[in-house]
């Protein structure tokens, strides 16, 4: 393990920084800091190299440092720094939107871009109202979002989101938000390869939200379709088709947040693709770009910016927008990691291996401590039976295992355990995943749980 002493960084400088979502007096303890990276793996200060088994944070599919998008970025950089899309342009954020149409599914060919998934949720949701108005429809306001949903940390994200403490430490959040059920459901569903069977009239509590709220005041629906940093939730079969099913009776939009599940993570472009249902609008950041530089984008149905675009051409159609909206060394990031999935052929190798991935996962079932697994893609949550001392401490337990005891980074959010490795990864490292966990959940089941 790291120590203070073995860090490159110098003495006493490990308290400025307040880092995010960390337990910072614990990690600053005993920190790890990572120091380099190439491929699947990263270097850590203290000299050791992990297999990357969450690609960076969900973002690194096409492995680090790519050679296509560092090549890239590179050149990018001594050409045009920086550019303003505010009432001028340059071409990359053209030419990379309209790439973007032609891999998103059909009928999505426009594109809004941001810099993160929590500015493409909040840039989403305004759209969604915005686009009522805009119809003449003002009392369309109401945003429904999904227990156990993450979308991000904005206050639109967190009032959407389904995380009681994200929610209740930032006070009132926005105004007319409500949410449809979460759809885990252990006692009928654990050990289910992909879609699970039992679920689909969770999306009818949509029909009672209607009868409660009027279609009338609800502008959009946000889901993820696979939901990620709660657990990983793949959707019950069926699912989110209703959930389309309702939302067109009703003229309601329909958000998927693929900000973890676009750009091949589930083994297609976008879980769309996948599950055969049509957003109107799809929000994503991450695998844009390859996790290099930050960047973000929103893709949406014709018809959704089409109503925007009437009235004076002198007149702005959309009152938001970033600073770095497109910018210029994001789009020559994204252009080069979208070449690494098309040209390089990652998006189908990440389907190729998602049958083997889930042998190996499965093949957990049984380890005590072990009560569900759900995967889809290359995208997986292992989850373990709570520990008395405390939400996630468990999980926890084991991602220190395997980091300490394989070299294999995992993460655990709540008590379940997340993969979601590079595409470019092998066979070879699927195995060395799987025998990571399989003795850290092993070793872990004997020890005391009052680690935390
Ligand atoms: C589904 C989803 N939406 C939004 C976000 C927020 O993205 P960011 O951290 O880039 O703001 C995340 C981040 O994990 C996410 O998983």
């Amino acid at each position: 393990m790291a120590s203070a002493d073995t860090l490159t960084t110098p003495p006493g400088s490990l308290d400025a920084f307040w880092m995010p979502f960390t337990p910072n007096r614990k990690f600053k303890q005993a920190p790890r800091l990572i120091v380099g990276s190439e491929g699947l793996h990263y270097d850590l200060a203290d000299g050791r190299r992990v297999l990357d088994a969450i690609a960076g944070l969900w973002c690194v599919n096409a492995g680090h440092r790519n050679p296509r998008v560092s090549a890239a970025m590179k050149a990018q950089i001594d050409v045009l720094d920086y550019a303003s899309n505010f009432q001028i342009g340059h071409p990359a954020a053209f030419t990379l939107a309209q790439r973007l149409t032609q891999m998103a599914p059909a009928g999505m060919d426009h594109v809004f871009f941001t810099n993160s998934g929590s500015e493409s949720v909040d840039t989403a949701l305004k759209i969604a109202v915005a686009y009522h108005r805009a119809r003449g429809d003002a009392g369309r306001y109401r945003l429904i979002g999904r227990e156990r949903s993450y979308h991000g940390v904005g206050f639109g994200g967190i009032s959407v989101g389904g995380i009681g403490r994200q929610r209740s430490t930032f006070g009132p959040l926005l105004n007319g938000v409500d949410h449809l059920p979460h759809t885990l459901d252990l006692a009928r569903n654990a050990f289910s390869r992909g879609e699970p069977a039992h679920g689909i009239d969770k999306a009818d509590a949509l029909e009672a939200l209607v009868a409660l709220h009027d279609a009338s005041t609800i502008a959009a629906v946000i889901v993820e379709p696979v939901a990620g940093s709660t657990g990983v939730l793949p959707p019950p079969r069926g699912y989110l088709k209703r959930l389309r099913e309702i939302c067109d009776r009703h003229g309601i939009l329909l958000i998927f947040d693929e900000v973890i599940t676009g750009f091949g993570r589930v083994g297609s472009n976008f879980a769309s693709d996948l599950f055969g249902v049509t957003p109107d609008l799809i929000t994503t950041a991450k695998g844009l770009t390859n996790g290099a530089v930050p960047m973000g984008a929103v893709l949406m149905r014709g018809a959704v910016h089409d109503a925007f675009m009437h009235g004076s051409v002198s007149a702005v159609e959309l009152s938001h927008g970033y600073t770095y909206s497109g910018h210029p060394l994001a789009c020559a990031a994204a252009m080069a990691t979208l070449d690494a999935y098309t040209e390089d052929g990652l998006i189908a190798r990440a389907a190729e291996l998602s049958p083997y991935f889930e042998d190996g996962l499965h093949s957990l079932r049984g380890l005590p401590g072990v009560i569900d697994v759900r995967n889809v893609g290359l995208l997986a949550g292992i989850e373990l039976q709570g520990w008395a001392s405390g939400l996630g401490t468990h999980a926890q337990a084991v991602a220190q295992h395997c980091l300490d005891e394989s070299g294999v980074l995992v993460r655990s959010v709540g008590d379940t355990i997340a993969l979601s490795p590079p595409f470019t990864l092998e066979r070879r490292h699927i195995d060395q995943i799987i025998d990571s966990l399989r003795a850290a959940i092993a070793q872990t089941a004997q020890a005391t749980d009052t680690a935390a």
